[in-house]
């Protein structure tokens, strides 16, 4: 996917990083080559660009940068355990086959392990010798976004619902675990490493709670419409396994009105922020034009 100019700068330092956390790991080989082929190429960024772009409205504070991978680490380990047999069986992933069947489900597995694990090696490095309580309360958030009260715990929810007809008030739930757990944590990273003051912190935790469920009414949207070659991953899937989804509850375009409206009303949520805010802003406007 192509990213307006503002994005695509903040984008290639995490590719870089990324790189550099997977070469000074230490590994076998074949696992080694699993992390990186999930992890390295094809993403979107949309976590870590989340943080990087939260940070910036801040002068003072904490590099963001290895937080910023830590969540595209969490989230890459969420996706190839997401597409194994036991969940959602799915061949391709950012547009080649998954992990499990390039190298087999133990190593899909074990390679997500790894990833979740040293995404918090990553972190503790980073943040773990603060004075203060940021960087324990940093490591802190992104435990709590990516377990049992965030996005495991919304996949579960997921699995149990698969087959059952939702509400909408349970699918929202659904959504803003499985998805909007890690979007949340992403910004109020950024926000906490910049050590925003508590309404601050409020107002844009308010803000990607709206973008968080956006992204999944519009990753409904994309299953339900787009093609294996612009997604990269196969489409129709949620219809086939028998999954509530925001267009089962409302249709294409109604589902489609419903993003529109969350993410404007978490731009209206950054309307005291000056232009350092714009790149907060492409990204949130990306959320529900994104095609991919
Ligand atoms: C896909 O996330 C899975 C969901 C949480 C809906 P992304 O659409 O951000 O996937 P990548 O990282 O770009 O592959
Ligand atoms: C998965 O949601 C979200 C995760 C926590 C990985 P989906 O199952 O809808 O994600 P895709 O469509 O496979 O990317
Ligand atoms: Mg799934
Ligand atoms: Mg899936
Ligand atoms: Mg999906």
């Amino acid at each position: 996917m192509a990213l307006p100019a503002i994005l695509e700068e903040m984008r290639r330092p995490v590719e870089v990083a990324l790189e550099g956390i997977l070469e000074i790991s230490t590994a076998p080989k074949a696992l080694r080559e699993a992390m990186a082929w999930s992890l390295l190429d094809g993403g979107k960024r949309l976590r870590p660009l989340l943080v990087l772009a939260t940070r910036r409205l801040f002068l003072d504070g904490l590099d963001a940068m290895p937080a910023a991978c830590a969540l595209e680490m969490i989230h890459t380990y969420s996706l190839i355990h997401d597409d194994l047999p036991a969940m959602d069986d799915d061949d391709l992933r950012r547009g080649r086959p998954t992990c499990h069947r390039r190298f087999g489900e133990a190593m899909a597995i074990l390679a997500g392990d790894a990833l979740l694990t040293e995404a918090f090696l990553v972190l503790a490095r980073a943040y773990g010798g603060q004075d203060d309580e940021t960087g324990i309360s940093v490591i802190a958030e992104i435990a709590r976004a990516a377990g049992p009260a965030g996005m495991v715990g919304g996949q579960v929810l997921d699995i149990e619902a698969t087959g059952k007809d939702l509400s909408m008030a349970e699918l929202e739930e659904l959504h803003r675990c499985k998805t909007g757990a890690l979007i949340r944590a992403a910004v109020r990273v950024g926000a906490l490493l910049g050590r925003a003051e508590p309404p601050v912190l409020h107002r844009l935790t308010r803000c990607a709670e709206r973008l968080g469920l956006a992204f999944q009414v519009v990753d409904d949207v994309l299953d339900a419409t787009s093609t294996a070659e612009v997604l990269g991953k196969t489409p129709g899937k949620d219809l086939a396994q028998g999954k509530t989804t925001m267009v089962t509850l409302l249709g294409i375009e109604g589902a489609r009105r419903k993003a529109a409206s969350l993410v404007d009303e978490a731009l209206r949520d950054l309307d005291d922020f000056d232009s350092r805010a714009d790149p907060l802003r492409a990204i949130a406007a990306l959320f529900v034009q994104r095609a991919s």
